[in-house]
């Protein structure tokens, strides 16, 4: 279906050129219509009456009153003034809008367009690292990749969700250094063992996590401790058996622990790959790079330029191997690439990262087009996310000043949420919880994605999970109290089948104001999706929330006697529900049945 505006803006300009105003300068299209950034005027306007002006050496007033003239009595127009200096003030026809929102009930996605070139998308986020809990700098990438992978997909295109696990670096030898400390007898370490190594892993989740940590702040105060741990590391990465085989453990315990965080946030990966991955592809690619004379050894290490001449910053070789051979971050995101296009042949990678690693994905990408590791068409695109701080502006730390871990930031705000479910409710412990967990996931994602992905911002989990304001539980309260309604109409023996309900057109403001904003449903996913922006759907279910709980306010709805009427009524209820639920599921939540 066209968009609301393209309808509005063709019907304009065909007037336009009716009346002889072609085109302007430089192409320009002088029917183009907007809204209206004086609602209290009117709802819509165009300007093209003054860009036509100089044009036509005519007074703009005398142009916009000829376009008036000509719009009485329009199907689209309720009203159409031409205003001085020249502008045309709109309104929309009550009985067009109707017609719109009815085509709109029964089109596929509301209307949405498929695009003319679905495209084949990879995006790469979570990110998470291997035996290091979750903390709350990883919250942002899974969710904004989360959400852009769902809007992406509503929109037509096909997505591919890669959590791109951290699990080849020094972390690893760490880990398996600290298990060593624990239980030095375990025969991954004896080198002399050649038989099968037991198939039940050496530690829980919970001890893994202790692991790291521990480990982790060791090697940081024994220089030779750090040693051994990058020594462990080599040994992983060049294959000694039992440190492979420890490696399989740690990754099972450790990945299933992330499925079950990354899923109480509704965030699902359709492939678990990770720097390991691709360390087999390593040398091919190395070779590669230096044949094609890319490549070259620069203070012994191994380095592609990536400078350009009109760079204005300073922009430093991107790194391939280091003087020993070893490989670099760099390193496994460039064979990854390569991967992806082998297996995969994507027309766009996305990335998710915090947008401190805005020089790194550069001299990634540049690096990759250099060496045509990717082809001139295939679209490699960086998202970097700002930081979730406290309210003291710094980033977000547990009350004592420690790292927040993901999972406890969950259960508070779940906490928090099951307070405010129980207060003022009679719900039993147990289902107030059911529901708490659900509301709390609605708090925790819109709270992030309502902000711009590129800005900071800050976690205040009493805004987050209030019922009131711009916030996640309000959009879901607003679609229970539809639910209730709807139930309530069915209850009292009313009909909520499609074909007994045909709209009627907007019989009040309120009414009309709803209509207006549902019908810009295409137009919002459209561009959410062409600019990966989930604010945008938030922005526009906070407007359409508002817009409903004004004309509930207004309106008798169960009470209007009028049956027609009532049953329209029920139409335009059932679509403000359906849109409110389809924005919320690409945004990662759902609503429960009751709250
Ligand atoms: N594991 C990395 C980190 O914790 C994030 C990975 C981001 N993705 C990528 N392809 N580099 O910083």
């Amino acid at each position: 279906m066209k968009k609301l505006l393209e309808v509005i803006s063709e019907e304009m300009q065909s007037v336009f050129e009716a009346a002889g105003y072609g085109e302007a300068e430089a192409g320009s299209r002088l029917g183009r219509v907007t809204l209206s950034n004086r609602p209290d005027l009117c709802e819509y306007q165009c300007n093209g009456a003054m860009a036509g002006a100089r044009k036509f050496k005519k007074a703009p007033i005398m142009i916009a009153n000829e376009i008036a003239e000509k719009l009485q009595g329009s199907r689209i127009f309720s009203q159409v003034e031409a205003v001085p200096p020249g502008f045309l003030n709109l309104k929309i026809s009550e009985e067009f809008l109707k017609e719109y929102l009815q085509d709109m009930c029964r089109a596929e996605k509301f209307g949405l367009e498929m695009p003319p070139k679905p495209r084949k998308i990879i995006i790469d986020y979570g990110g998470a690292n291997v035996a290091k809990p979750l903390h709350v700098g990883h919250l942002r990438s899974a969710v904004i990749g989360e959400s852009i992978k769902r809007i992406c997909r509503y929109a037509g295109h096909e997505v591919i969700g890669d959590v791109h696990l951290g699990d080849w670096g020094l972390q690893m030898g760490l880990v398996i250094m600290g298990v060593k400390e624990r239980s030095p007898e375990l025969v991954y370490f004896d080198d002399s063992y050649a038989g099968e190594y037991p198939e039940e892993a050496p530690f829980t989740i919970s001890e893994l996590e202790e692991i790291y940590p521990a480990s982790s702040a060791k090697s940081k105060a024994d220089p030779e401790y750090k040693a051994q741990a990058m020594e462990a590391t080599y040994k992983l990465q060049n294959g000694v058996r039992g440190y492979r085989a420890l490696w399989r453990h740690i990754m099972n315990v450790s990945v299933a622990d992330l499925r079950k965080n990354y899923g109480s946030l509704n965030v699902e990966f359709d492939l678990w790959k990770g720097e390991s991955d691709v360390q087999e592809l390593i040398p091919e690619m190395v070779q590669y790079m230096k044949d094609g004379g890319y490549a070259y050894i620069s203070e012994g290490a191994l380095v592609v330029d990536v400078k350009e001449e009109t760079d204005t910053k300073e922009m430093p070789p991107c790194m391939i191997l280091k003087s020993d051979g070893a490989s670099l971050y760099n390193t496994t995101d460039l064979a990854t690439i390569m991967e992806r296009m082998r297996l995969y042949h994507p027309d766009q990678m996305i990335y998710l990262t915090d947008k401190r690693q805005d020089l790194y994905f550069e001299q990634v990408f540049r690096c990759a087009r250099k060496t045509k590791l990717v082809e001139p068409e295939t679209e490699l695109k960086w998202i970097g996310f700002g930081t979730v701080n406290g309210k003291d502006g710094k980033p977000f730390k547990t009350r004592d000043g420690g790292v927040m871990r993901l999972e406890t930031l969950i259960q508070d705000t779940k906490e928090e949420m099951f307070r405010k479910i129980k207060e003022g409710r009679e719900m039993s412990d147990e289902e107030a919880r059911t529901v708490a967990d659900m509301v709390a996931v609605s708090a925790l994602l819109y709270g992030d994605l309502s902000n711009q992905a590129s800005k900071d911002y800050i976690f205040d989990l009493d805004r987050f999970t209030s019922f009131e304001g711009d916030t996640g539980p309000y959009i879901l309260y607003t679609i229970l109290r539809i639910k209730s309604i709807l139930s309530k109409h069915a209850e009292q023996g009313g009909s909520l089948a499609e074909e007994d309900l045909v709209l009627q057109a907007a019989a009040g403001d309120a009414q009309k104001q709803l209509m207006m904003q549902l019908a810009g449903f295409n137009a919002m996913m459209e561009s959410a999706c062409e600019e990966t922006a989930p604010h945008k759907v938030c922005a526009f279910i906070y407007d359409l929330a508002n817009a409903f709980n004004h004309f509930y306010h207004e309106t008798k709805i169960l009470a209007e006697e009028d049956e027609k009427q009532k049953k329209s009524l029920i139409a335009l209820l059932i679509l403000t529900r359906d849109v409110l639920e389809a924005c919320i599921d690409v945004l990662g939540f759902q609503a429960p049945d009751k709250m």
